[in-house]
Formats: C-alpha cells, sequence, structure tokens
C-alpha cells in the first residue's frame, strides 16, 4: 500500500497540478534524494534494528519492536504425521488447509486447500461478524473432506491458527489481539483471546475442531521452512505486511520468566513492521499517507516496505516501447485518460524509487537479525550456513524488489559472509507451518498416528 500510494500522492498532487515539466522533474529528483538508501545508511538502520531487539527482548514495552514470544520451543523435525487442518488468516483473503503428514518417510502426503476472500465491511465491523465468517468457511470446507484424509476413531480434528497480527500470546494454543494492522480495523477484538473468538464461532456453526497451535505467519512460515531445511533460522513475509521471526537463545530473551525449554531456544515474532527510527528515509509523501492511514504513528517500516502492488508491479515491469501498460493503469488508478510517454517514464522511475528503498529496508532488516545471532561474519574461520525463509506477494510476484532485496542483502554482507547466507521461498509455509506445529502439540501425541 505504501508503495503504491506514495506514487498516487506524487502524480495526483503535483504533477497533474504543477504543469511545468522542469517541477516535474524537480520533484522527481527530490523524491530520489529522500528516498536514498546508501549502504552506509542501511547499516546504521540495520544496528539500530538489533539495539531495538535487545530492548524489545529485555523487557515488556522496552522497545517498539515488540519482540513477541510465540511459544514455539522446538520447529519440525520431518517426522510429525497425522491429518491436520490450517486456517491462515492476515490480509484481504484468508486460506483453509487440510495436510496429511506423512512423518520421516512421507513427508506431506496430500495437501488440499481453499482460498476465500474476505468482504471488505467485515475487515472494520464486528469481532462475531469476522469470526462467523470464518468458521462457516471453515466448516464448507471440513465437508468436502474426502476418504484419504481419515480421521481415527474417537479423535477430533486438530487445527494450526496462523493469525497474522500482533498476539501476546498466553500459551502456544492461546493469545490477545494487541492491535490490528493492515487495514483491519475492529474495536471489539483488542485485547481478547483470539482462539476463543475462533472457538466460540465454531461452536455457533456445530464445527467441532480443537485449535491447538496459534501462530503468526511469520513463524509459521520459519517451521514450514525448517521442515524441509534445518538451516533455517529465520523468516520474513514481505506482502500486505511485513514482518520477520527468527530463532533466539531463550537464556537470550530476559523478560521470558518461564521454564527454560529444553531445546534452549525460542522463536521470537519481531512485529518489525512496527519499527522506526530517525534512520529511516521518510519523505513527505510517507507522512501524508501515514496521517491517512487506519494507523496513524504505526507500523512505520511497514508502511514504507510493504504493498498490494500488482499496479505497481505491473507497471514496473511494463518493457513495452510506449509504456502501454502504464498508461492504462494510471487511467484506472488515477483517472487520468491520457498521459505523455514521458510522464509515464517518469512513473516508471517512481516505481523504481520506492520499491528499491523498500527493498534495500528490508535487506537491512534481515542483516540486522543476522548480526543479533552473530552470524553475519564467518566465526573462527568457520562458515555457519543461515537460511531465511521468505514469502509474501512482493517476494513472490513483483520480481524487481526481490532482485534488489538480494543483492542489497549480498551487499551488506560481503564477499566473505554472502555465501552462508541463503534465502529461499517457502511457499504457502505459513498454513503447513501451523499444521506441522498443531501435529507436534497434537493433544494425541503419545497415542500412535499412524
Ligand atoms: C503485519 C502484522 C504481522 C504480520 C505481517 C505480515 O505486520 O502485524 O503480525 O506478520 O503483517 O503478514
Amino acid at each position: 500500500a505504501a508503495v503504491c500510494a506514495a506514487s498516487v500522492y506524487i502524480v495526483r498532487r503535483r504533477m497533474q497540478s504543477s504543469g511545468k515539466w522542469a517541477r516535474v522533474i524537480e520533484i522527481l529528483r527530490v523524491l530520489e534524494e529522500d528516498c536514498a538508501t546508501p549502504i552506509g545508511k542501511l547499516r546504521q538502520v540495520a544496528d539500530a534494528m538489533t539495539v531495538e531487539m535487545h530492548a524489545g527482548l529485555a523487557s515488556e514495552g522496552g522497545s517498539k519492536l515488540k519482540m513477541l514470544i510465540s511459544y514455539v520451543d522446538n520447529l519440525p523435525s520431518g517426522e510429525e504425521h497425522g491429518f491436520f487442518y490450517a486456517l491462515d488468516l492476515g490480509g484481504t483473503n484468508f486460506r483453509v488447509m487440510r495436510v496429511l503428514l506423512g512423518g520421516k518417510q512421507g513427508r506431506v502426503v496430500k495437501q488440499e486447500a481453499k482460498e476465500v476472500s474476505i468482504p471488505p465491511h467485515l475487515m472494520t465491523s464486528g469481532s462475531d461478524e469476522l469470526f462467523n465468517f470464518i468458521a462457516e468457511a471453515l466448516a464448507n470446507f471440513v465437508a468436502t473432506e474426502g476418504e484419504d484424509f481419515h480421521l481415527p476413531e474417537g479423535r477430533q480434528r486438530e487445527l494450526g491458527f496462523t493469525f497474522s497480527f500482533p498476539v501476546k500470546q498466553t500459551s502456544l494454543s492461546s493469545g490477545t489481539l494487541i492491535k490490528w494492522t493492515k487495514g483491519f480495523s475492529i474495536e471489539d477484538t483488542v485485547g481478547q483471546d483470539v482462539v476463543g473468538a475462533l472457538v466460540k464461532a465454531m461452536e455457533r456453526v456445530g464445527l467441532d475442531m480443537n485449535v491447538t497451535a496459534l501462530v503468526n505467519d511469520t513463524v509459521g512460515t520459519l517451521a514450514g521452512g525448517r521442515y524441509y531445511n534445518p538451516d533455517v533460522v529465520a523468516a520474513v513475509i514481505l506482502g500486505t505486511g511485513t514482518n520477520a521471526a527468527y530463532v533466539e537463545r531463550a537464556h537470550a530473551i530476559p523478560k521470558w520468566h518461564g521454564l527454560l525449554p529444553k531445546s534452549g531456544e525460542m522463536v521470537i515474532n519481531m512485529e518489525w513492521g512496527n519499527f522506526r527510527s530517525s534512520h529511516l528515509p521518510l519523505t513527505e509523501y510517507d507522512h501524508l499517507l501515514d496521517f491517512d492511514s487506519l494507523n496513524p504513528g504505526e507500523q512505520i517500516l511497514e508502511k514504507i516496505i510493504s504493498g498490494m502492488t500488482p499496479n505497481m508491479s505491473a507497471m514496473h515491469s511494463d518493457t513495452s516501447p510506449d509504456l502501454k501498460v502504464v498508461g492504462s493503469k494510471l487511467k484506472d488508478i488515477l483517472e487520468v485518460p491520457t498521459t505523455s510517454l514521458k510522464m509515464r517514464k517518469v512513473v516508471v522511475s517512481l516505481c523504481d524509487i520506492i520499491a528499491c528503498r523498500g527493498a534495500r529496508l528490508s535487506a537491512a532488516g534481515i542483516y540486522g537479525i543476522l548480526k543479533k545471532l552473530g552470524r553475519d561474519a564467518p566465526k573462527d574461520g568457520e562458515t555457519q550456513k543461515s537460511v531465511i525463509a521468505m514469502d509474501g506477494g512482493l517476494f513472490e510476484h513483483y520480481t524487481q524488489f526481490s532482485e534488489c532485496m538480494e543483492s542489497s542483502l549480498k551487499e551488506l554482507l560481503g564477499d566473505e559472509a554472502s555465501d552462508s547466507v541463503e534465502v529461499i521461498h517457502s511457499n504457502d509455509g505459513s498454513g503447513v507451518g501451523a499444521a506441522l506445529l498443531a501435529a507436534s502439540h497434537s493433544q494425541y501425541l503419545d497415542d500412535s498416528q499412524t
């Protein structure tokens, strides 16, 4: 949203009204200057990120970075088996999914999913309305369960719930919503246990299912990534929102007063979208966008990086000589009936400036995590492999964005370290990850699940 809206602001407020070409070029030059992210600035952002990570881990409310404790202290081993459901709510669509996990030999044996778009009015109305809608869609999906997904006699179906908003977890399977992000705003859910809200709605539609795990999409993506690759240490979402989760040493979390997990580790949901720092290159357009948003003053990094970008990505990748796609998008989005080729070229430059700023800042965030983990450089001559599992529309579908992010990360790491860090796409990781976490925390864990 941020990237697209910035373009919209610029074109609408300035270009059309100024009328003078020289003025347009000057606006573009100033914007480019204001959005600049030279390597020194990225290093400052990464350092500020690690400082805030420490502060957020030290105490509740110690930082703008919430560094939320996920209660996931064990990531999938590959041995998970059985039949589980997942529900993934985090943007304008939500997905329901069932997976059959085959244990060591089988991995994911079978998987079925359905995507449902959320009617926009439900994103800002009442809690019951939203959860009823979700529970109904889930019940409809359960009704299509085939014989391949066999539930052993006397067992309740189990669900991993990916809920991609900031939640203060009280256990692996419960947690209260801290605030909405990404265009959702439903007052009566804030402060409520979201699993409780889902369970009540499931009861209302007569669906009998146990919510075994409640996870953020970053945590699900981390779990899904680790299932296939033991070197995955962090997960990043670049899409409608942006966020990261990573595996922290439990003794490095002063605010954790629970028992030290056997693994000695704990997954942290950073909620990095809420990061802000004087080092961030914010422009007047970012301030306007923030002011007009549902959550002014919040999610500043998210507003710079993330985006609902199909239009922008299409304009940015327009290779036709007369920039036809740009012309038609401007007509549809900005209602500018005709544009000169010169103007369309300016719009492509805008896309480039804004996308590259977001991509480079996300690389700085990843570099900040690697620094916090001491994985930004070889240790005593030894190279530790670090894999980052990524997902989200920007990463998956916006080529210029993902390429710029990856090359910026390499630039930050330098030749020596960049070979030891790999970025992988964890496709659908968050849904499968939630199912995997439901499996490893199943209420029937002691029984044989075969
Ligand atoms: C927003 C949410 C966060 C989520 C991210 C990506 O930042 O607050 O929980 O992980 O979007 O979906």
